[in-house]
């Protein structure tokens, strides 16, 4: 257990242009971050006012989730201006003055870009709408006519992502693509002025400080939308394999080479990282340094708590980056999953034939309210931090998820009338929808929204919140936040080549690696206690004695 307490030093900003190699990136989500005006929602400020938090937790950089104009139909991933802020999160001084203040703090800032789909509020979709079919402004979309003998059937049985038909009919009688909810109407990728615009917006941010971008959904972008387009069944059937009418195509790729470019002509040069649902074997084509430099690994936020599963993906993944030039990512939680903490004290996932859970982002547990099948909160949290020390003793980067620090369990009774997500909206009974994560962090156990802000916050916060609070934890060497912010600042010390060796334990459900220069991390993913190699413990994530590491734990080792 970690009895130093944590240093509170900013670090200097490193100048490296592959500062992002092995970072350790921060999620915000900044409607539920910290609120500075008491209206409930979180802001820029409110981040800024927080910026010493993230310092003392010894983050490399912030990924900050969309801030721009929205009208929140999908929690900002319905942008309505690229280059502006929600005027309820703040102003462009704001940004700036954030921007600033995480710089001066050594910390770099990677922000969304959503740019497979626009808010059907953006100046755009509504000048579309208003100029009819066969306009220019029609055509910056993907507008089609509808079948039946009047139109007014939807052009293909197509279903979006988050359910409900693909197909929005407009007053005119034309119908447009949404792969998302209604509000998020996809953008044309033929089109050369969408091509422009977003150069144009990476280079705004750009311009701005910004260090780096996070790319949404960056494999559903380009579409070949050659008539006769196939029915659901027939685009379910053909394979993903570059030339699939509507994912991870090969042409998405040319508009990725263009931004490489303009990020290249930044120094340092801004990275980007792309959020891309993909078979493995087609990632290091995103993570590329032709194309977006990074991508996102999602294998262990979809794993269950094993031994087997968790060394087969680092094994595999640290394969796929040597291929692509790039290295790798780890993530446990994001805005989109239940968080681990509480995956890990449920039964394992169901899997189909090909070994991924059944139901997308595993909300099944969420239908039950998370009372049937019980939740083991502790047992999740135990596994939790064991997880935790476990990805940040790996090479590469990993990306963490506001308060994921504090052990924060997943919010899985929110009443169905204080929902937001349009996941719920649009399969309702179905899915209960990822509101659950993104419910605003507890900052002290005591007053208004547990110190989120001034009113009530915008998702309801629990009572059992107070307990995993920052101040109740701040200070208190066994907690999960002392922890992580150990483990940070020791990684940073650590830290060296992108390199493991797999250590032999002789049991299956045991795990452990060892870094060049005398790095040794253990996990035990099983409840027996094993015998720890000879070194010196430098942080575990339950009390540690006698060359024994108890059940369900993790430990960091000097040789
Ligand atoms: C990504 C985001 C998710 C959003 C979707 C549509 O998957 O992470 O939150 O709903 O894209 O933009």
């Amino acid at each position: 257990m970690t009895t130093a307490a944590p240093s509170v030093h900013p670090r200097e900003l490193s100048d490296a242009p592959d500062w992002w190699r092995q970072a350790v990136v921060y999620q915000v989500y900044p409607r539920s971050f910290a609120d500075s005006n008491g209206d409930g929602l979180g802001d820029i400020p409110g981040i800024t006012s927080r910026v010493p938090y993230l310092a003392q937790l010894g983050v490399d950089a912030i990924w900050l989730s969309p801030f721009y104009p929205s009208a929140l139909a999908d929690g900002g991933y319905d942008v309505a201006d690229y280059r502006d802020v929600d005027p309820r999160l703040g102003s462009l001084a704001d940004m700036d003055e954030l921007i600033a203040e995480l710089h001066a703090h050594g910390i770099r800032v990677v922000v969304d870009i959503v740019p497979n789909h626009t808010s059907n509020d953006h100046a755009w979709f509504q000048e579309a709408l208003a100029a009819g079919r066969g306009s220019a402004a029609r055509d910056r979309y993907i507008f089609r006519e509808g079948t039946g003998p009047d139109g007014s059937e939807p052009p293909t049985d197509w279903q979006s992502v988050f359910g409900g038909s693909a197909w929005e009919r407009v007053a005119d009688g034309q119908w447009y693509f949404h792969n998302f909810d209604v509000s998020q109407p996809d953008l044309n990728w033929a089109n050369p002025e969408v091509r422009a615009d977003f150069v144009k917006t990476l280079r705004f941010w750009s311009d701005r400080g910004v260090d780096g971008f996070r790319i949404d959904v960056a494999h559903m972008l380009t579409k070949d939308l050659t008539e006769p387009l196939p029915s659901a069944a027939e685009l379910a059937a053909l394979p993903q394999d570059g030339n699939h009418p509507l994912l991870d195509r090969d042409d998405v790729h040319e508009v990725y080479a263009e931004w490489r470019a303009v990020f290249n002509s930044y120094d340092p040069p801004r990275t980007a990282v792309a959020e891309a649902w993909v078979h493995p074997s087609r990632v290091p084509l995103y993570a590329s340094i032709d194309s977006l430099g990074q991508a996102f690994n999602f294998d262990l936020l979809e794993a269950d708590f094993d031994a087997r599963q968790f060394r087969r993906i680092v094994t595999d993944n640290l394969a796929l980056a040597a291929r692509s030039g790039s290295s790798t990512t780890w993530v446990l939680s994001n805005h989109d999953v239940v968080r681990h903490a509480t995956r890990y004290g449920l039964p394992d996932a169901e899997r189909g034939a090909d070994g991924r859970p059944t139901l997308k982002h595993g909300n099944r547990w969420l239908l039950s309210g998370g009372t049937e099948p019980a939740l083991d909160a502790e047992r999740g949290q135990r596994r939790a931090r064991a997880a935790a020390l476990f990805v940040l003793g790996l090479p590469g980067s990993a990306y963490l998820y506001q308060g994921e620090e504090l052990g924060l369990h997943e919010v899985a009774d929110i009443p169905d009338s204080a929902r937001q997500d349009p996941t719920f909206f649009r399969s309702p009974g179905v899915d209960q929808g990822r509101d659950g994560c993104r419910v605003p962090l507890p900052w002290t156990a005591e007053g208004p929204a547990f110190g989120f802000g001034d009113a009530a916050a915008h998702l309801p916060q629990p009572d059992w919140f107070a307990a995993y609070a920052v101040d109740r934890q701040d200070g208190d060497p066994a907690s999960t936040l002392s922890m992580y912010r150990r483990a940070l600042d020791l990684r940073h010390e650590l830290q060296t080549a992108e390199q493991l060796e797999w250590l032999d334990l002789g049991r299956e459900d045991a795990v452990g690696f060892a870094r060049p220069d005398g790095w040794i991390v253990v996990t035990n993913f099983g409840t027996e206690p094993i015998a720890l190699p000879a070194g010196e413990v430098l942080l575990s994530s339950v009390p540690v004695e006698a060359g024994t590491l108890p059940g369900e734990a993790s430990v960091w080792l000097r040789a």
